[in-house]
């Protein structure tokens, strides 16, 4: 089974990204075919600084490899080494209903808090439906975010067939309902948006500032705590597996419990959790050429898959005479 997904590179990465997304990825490389990629394109409707993009695609690229993605085990590319995509992009374009992209949150989201709107923003799911279908792509892992720009893959899918025959595999969302939205220190979505990040890679006295400022409730030491609408819980909880939440689930119901001694657990979970990734990312950092090649050597992968797939819809939208 193929299983795709791709990251933007911008920015520092928080836990939401790494359980809501990166984790599950990187485990499918084990057992099924894995195609993952780094979507710089898409990374150009937030960001119009060409050094940056450069720079948070090379460590984008270091995050992934460091925290255990095998490009022997997977197909792992930078978007825009395979151009094909921006033509599959404006085929799909047509089998894609205004009012499709109109109804998308997250471009509302985004023109609510502010955003300029243009074309790219708009036009944004019909890239992604592009990437994943130009790969056949059977499943496709995302974070609850991201469910709705997958209907779209699936409705432009299902209408391109229509007209054409079974070309494009119709792709699956995966939405692990687990970690489906990891929270922030403030209980929202953990979002770079919301600036209510723990990130990763983080020196020791940020990532314990960071930790530090989960917002908890005032109910006094000497009460019973309720797990289930607590920041920190909620967050610790994805470091541990399912005993050590049945007693985490104890200490928090037995009163006593100070939210700052949990705060400082979770502080050396994570620090721990996370120290030999931030070696491993600074090695790959320090060798850029030998980033550049890995690259290189995926996008070759990939464009294979994607030409074959081209190839059938050039030709089945007369663009080969
Ligand atoms: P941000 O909201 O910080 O800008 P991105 O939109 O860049 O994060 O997210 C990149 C990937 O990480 C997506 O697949 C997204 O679904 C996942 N993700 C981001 N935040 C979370 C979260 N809080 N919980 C679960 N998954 C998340
Ligand atoms: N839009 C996704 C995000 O911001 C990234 C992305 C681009 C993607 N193309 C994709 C995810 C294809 C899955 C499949 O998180």
């Amino acid at each position: 089974m193929r299983v795709l997904s791709g990251i933007q590179p911008s920015g520092s990465l928080h836990l939401g990204n790494f359980f809501g997304m990166m984790k599950k990825m990187i485990d499918y490389q084990e057992h099924e075919d894995l195609f993952c990629f780094i979507a710089n394109y898409h990374a150009m409707t937030s960001l119009a600084d060409g050094k940056s993009l450069a720079t948070g695609t090379l460590e984008a690229a270091a995050n992934f490899l460091a925290l255990g993605l095998d490009p022997e085990k997977s197909t792992f590319w930078v978007q825009s080494d395979i151009p094909e995509v921006q033509e599959l992009t404006w085929i799909l374009s047509n089998f894609t209903p205004m009012g499709l992209l109109e109804r998308c949150h997250s471009y509302k989201d985004k023109v609510a808090q502010g955003v300029k709107p243009n074309h790219g923003l708009f036009a944004y799911p019909v890239l992604m439906a592009a990437d994943i279908l130009l790969f056949q792509s059977d499943k496709v892992p995302v974070g609850k975010d991201q469910k709705q720009h997958l209907e779209v893959a699936r409705d432009i899918a299902i209408k391109y067939n229509n007209v054409y025959g079974d070309v494009f595999t119709v792709p699956e969302p995966e939405i692990d309902e687990d970690v489906a939205t990891v929270p922030g220190l403030d209980g929202r979505k953990m979002s770079k948006s919301y600036g209510n990040t723990i990130d990763l890679f983080l020196d020791e006295k940020a990532l314990r500032k960071q930790v530090m400022r989960i917002v908890t409730d005032p109910t006094p030491v000497e009460e019973p705590k309720n797990p289930k609408t607590c920041n920190v819980f909620q967050i610790y909880r994805l470091f541990l597996d399912q005993q050590g939440v049945e007693e985490l689930t104890q200490r928090y119901l037995t009163p006593g419990l100070r939210y700052g001694d949990v705060k400082q657990e979770l502080f050396e979970t994570t620090r721990d959790f996370f120290a030999p990734y931030t070696e491993r990312r600074k090695e790959f950092l320090s060798d850029p050429g030998g980033l550049r090649k890995t690259l290189a050597t995926g996008a070759e992968k990939a464009r294979y898959i994607a030409n074959k797939t081209l190839r059938k819809v050039r030709k089945k939208g007369g663009l080969i005479y």
